[in-house]
């Protein structure tokens, strides 16, 4: 299936569409095995991490084939276990799942992160624990998306900002530490607001991209060495 273009030629990706109610998830992904930590959980979130690390599996096959058939790990707040010398992120909605992995001398961090757009409503109840009414109220008035499409578009950039720099910042951090701006039908901006390491200082500016239809909302930033 098509990956969503949102990354540089150095950043390898894969994407799929899987069925979460499948009666037979193992077979959608043959050779991927869940973890014991998993056993019990409900089927949609089987699914997602299956597909999720069948999209691992195959980057890896391009990227590195001798890491390909180790599973990937999950740390202790849930972020991927990349193999030494390699950065990625993992993303994954009710059916579709994607993947994006780079080596560590092209990227420091990856995030990626797909949605599925909220109505206005569900954003008018989520704004505040998101953006701030400022930062909608920008977003709309730049691009003439109602509130539903800009507060997504907003929350996936925030998830894909905290993929990308949770590998230096190795701690929670919350939605109001960014500011997200549009910068054309691309190409988003994302500030800090608080210093989260002596080097992500409040300020500091990532640019990232984005891609979105009536349905579902994509975006991918990568922070380099020269970032
Ligand atoms: C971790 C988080 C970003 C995941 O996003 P999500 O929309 O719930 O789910 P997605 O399907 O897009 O991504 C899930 C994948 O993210 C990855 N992930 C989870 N925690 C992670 C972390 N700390 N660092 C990097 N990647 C992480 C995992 O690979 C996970 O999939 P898996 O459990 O199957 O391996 C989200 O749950 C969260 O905690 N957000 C709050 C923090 C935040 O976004 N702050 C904003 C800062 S500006």
């Amino acid at each position: 299936m098509r990956n969503p273009p949102l990354f540089p030629a150095f950043v390898s990706q894969h994407s799929v569409n899987f069925d979460k109610d499948a009666p037979d998830l193992g077979a959608q992904f043959p050779g991927i095995a869940l973890p014991e930590s998993l056993g019990r959980a409900v089927p949609k979130r089987k699914a997602e991490f299956l597909a999720g690390r069948f999209c691992v599996r195959e980057v890896l096959r391009r990227l590195a084939p001798e890491h390909a058939e180790i599973p990937v790990g999950t740390g202790k707040n849930r972020e991927p276990l990349w193999p030494d010398g390699f950065v990625g992120a993992i993303t994954h909605t009710l059916d579709f799942a994607s993947v994006a992995i780079a080596r560590a001398r092209d990227a420091h961090g990856i995030g990626l992160d797909a949605e599925r757009v909220m109505t206005d409503d569900n954003a008018e109840r989520l704004l505040d624990k998101i953006a701030s009414p400022q930062e909608i109220a920008q977003m709309k008035r730049k691009t003439g998306w109602g509130t539903g499409v800009a507060l997504t578009v907003t929350f996936s950039a925030k998830e894909s900002v905290f993929k990308c720099l949770y590998p230096q910042v190795q701690r929670y951090f919350d939605f109001s530490d960014a500011w997200i701006e549009i910068l054309d039908g691309e190409r988003f901006s994302a500030r800090l607001l608080s210093t989260l390491t002596p080097s992500l200082t409040a300020g500091r500016t990532f640019e990232g991209r984005f891609e979105h239809d009536a349905v579902s909302v994509c975006t991918g930033m990568v922070v380099t060495p020269s970032t």
